[in-house]
């Protein structure tokens, strides 16, 4: 079982002016799909608020950290570069995946600049900030993390015979 945190990357929420409702649900989603959940946390959009949380989470040596919120144009949104200054290898086809499948959904699925990365043996997903993108933006890309996570973190993952993981 691998551990998964999530952060939730809002202004209103951090001051308490909203209620956090896409971290809880991308939390019970990552529950479903057998992953052990840590403590959520909520930062402001500020970039070192972020990279402070997420260098936090690798050094927690948590498998799979996801972030929402923060992905879009606003003037603060700043989550993909807070996630960039964290990584070590970046994972553009989780990015081009989630916004692949939400383009079925949306035209408004290029807004979100998510992006993914290794850093330490730590997976980071950005998802955008409302409940119903950030599910869609997950369960398309949910099925395969569980084999990345594999080969990141030393599993004898074999991609040949693990293809429908
Ligand atoms: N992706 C899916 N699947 N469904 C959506 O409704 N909304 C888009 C996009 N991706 C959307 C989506 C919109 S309107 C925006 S502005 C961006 O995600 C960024 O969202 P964020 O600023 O909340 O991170």
């Amino acid at each position: 079982m691998f551990t998964a945190k999530v952060i939730t990357v809002s202004d209103r929420s951090y001051r308490g002016e909203r209620m956090d409702t896409a971290g809880p649900m991308v939390a019970e989603m990552l529950c479903d799909a057998g992953y052990e959940l840590t403590e959520r946390v909520i930062v402001p959009d500020e970039r070192e608020e972020i990279v402070d949380a997420l260098r936090a989470a690798v050094k927690e040596d948590i498998a799979l950290i996801v972030t929402t919120g923060g992905t879009g144009f606003a003037p603060r949104d700043i989550t993909p570069e807070a996630t960039m200054d964290v990584v070590e290898r970046a994972v553009p086809g989780i990015g081009e995946a989630m916004r692949y499948a939400s383009l079925q959904i949306t035209p408004r699925a290029i807004l979100s600049r998510a992006t993914a990365g290794i850093a330490g043996h730590s997976l980071i997903v950005n998802l955008p900030g409302s409940p119903k993108a950030a599910g869609e933006n997950l369960e398309a890309v949910l099925g395969a993390l569980h084999h990345g996570l594999e080969m990141l973190r030393g599993g004898q993952a074999d991609c040949a015979v693990q293809q429908n993981a």
